[in-house]
């Protein structure tokens, strides 16, 4: 039988910095874990795929539903407004074609928002960081709506709906530097999630689940004096052995209720209580969170699950 293969839908485009950073954090070590798993890998660009009578070409190689496992995970990062349209439209003409995909398209969109992705789990027994949802455009300061955030949150944590890498998170002491923030948020048309700033923030930390089960844990620690914990800004980072039981169910109750095999909950460790801040359906494993054979072994495990789930659904088409 010929092996089944990771397919990365990925955009072609990047700065010469970000696509080292990309190439050597990232697919070096997934390419390894999906040899591990027993898997073949490739990162492609959603316009290089072409669909002719029925079929999905990626260049000139023909894909295959039985074969092929396509992971796309929504982004929507400061310079992706381009690329969002490619990818969402690619995906959904294949999964036309009987495609199985291990992110269903509207899970990635959901988890990509902040706001929505908290408020879906208000049932959480590790409770959601209270948020506020502002967008920002032209009419931002006509509108007004900084003054739903209740005037106790202050100083609110602001940082943008859909981002990732701690970029645009801002610390605002009052109402004043939140407008300025909106202002700029306007800027990039970036919605703002808004939060009271969470004391003594000394993890992020990152559950990694798969088929419900926690496989991994990691502790993403600020720099001292930093606002952000992400290790793609200078954050350190330790494994963790234990948790809080709610934290183990909320891992089971989020992969059912999302139906996801594999899942990155993070929760925020603030003064010793424990807070849902965000969920990934591709949350990062890299080398900046842990040894490559620790990153070999938590991704080899998630695609091997992606592996079982294909076979599911072949055997249930
Ligand atoms: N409400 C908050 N209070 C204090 N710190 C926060 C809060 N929300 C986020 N942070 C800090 O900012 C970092 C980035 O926030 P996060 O929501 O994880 O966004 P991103 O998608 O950019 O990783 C977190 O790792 C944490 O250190
Ligand atoms: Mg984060």
């Amino acid at each position: 039988m010929t092996r089944r293969r990771i397919l990365y839908l990925f955009p072609d485009r990047s700065s010469e910095m970000l696509r080292a950073y990309e190439e050597g954090e990232f697919w070096v070590d997934y390419r390894a874990a999906a040899e591990r798993a027993g898997l073949d890998f490739a990162v492609i660009a959603p316009d290089h795929v072409s669909i002719a009578g029925g079929t999905a070409y990626w260049r000139d190689e023909p894909l295959s539903p039985e074969r092929d496992i396509i992971v796309y995970g929504v982004r929507t990062g400061p310079t992706h407004a381009i690329d969002l349209w490619a990818g969402v439209s690619l995906v959904t003409s294949l999964a036309t074609l009987g495609f199985w995909l291990p992110i269903p398209l509207e899970t990635g969109i959901l988890l990509n928002d902040k706001y929505a992705t908290l408020n879906a789990f208000q049932d959480s027994p590790v409770p959601p960081v209270p948020t506020v949802r502002l967008a920002a455009d032209r009419d931002v300061h006509r509108l007004g709506h900084s003054r739903l955030v209740p005037g106790d949150w202050f100083p609110v944590f602001a940082k943008p709906l859909s981002w990732s890498g701690g970029q645009g998170c801002v610390v605002c002491p009052d109402r004043e530097t939140l407008d300025a923030v909106l202002g700029l948020a306007a800027g990039s048309r970036s919605g703002v999630a808004v939060q009271p700033r969470l004391d003594g923030v000394s993890a992020d930390i990152r559950v990694v689940a798969v088929e419900g089960t926690i496989v991994a844990m990691f502790d993403r620690i600020p720099r001292q004096g930093s606002t952000v914990a992400n290790v793609s800004r200078g954050g350190g980072y330790a494994i963790r052995h234990e948790i809080d039981s709610r934290a183990h169910d909320l891992v089971k109750l989020a992969s059912d209720r999302l139906g996801l095999s594999y899942l990155c909950v993070d929760l925020l460790l603030a003064d010793g209580e424990l807070w849902l801040s965000e969920m990934e359906a591709d949350g990062a494993v890299s080398r900046l969170l842990a040894p490559a054979d620790v990153v070999h072994h938590v991704v080899a495990t998630r695609f091997a699950a992606y592996e079982r789930r294909l076979e599911e659904f072949l055997a249930g088409r």
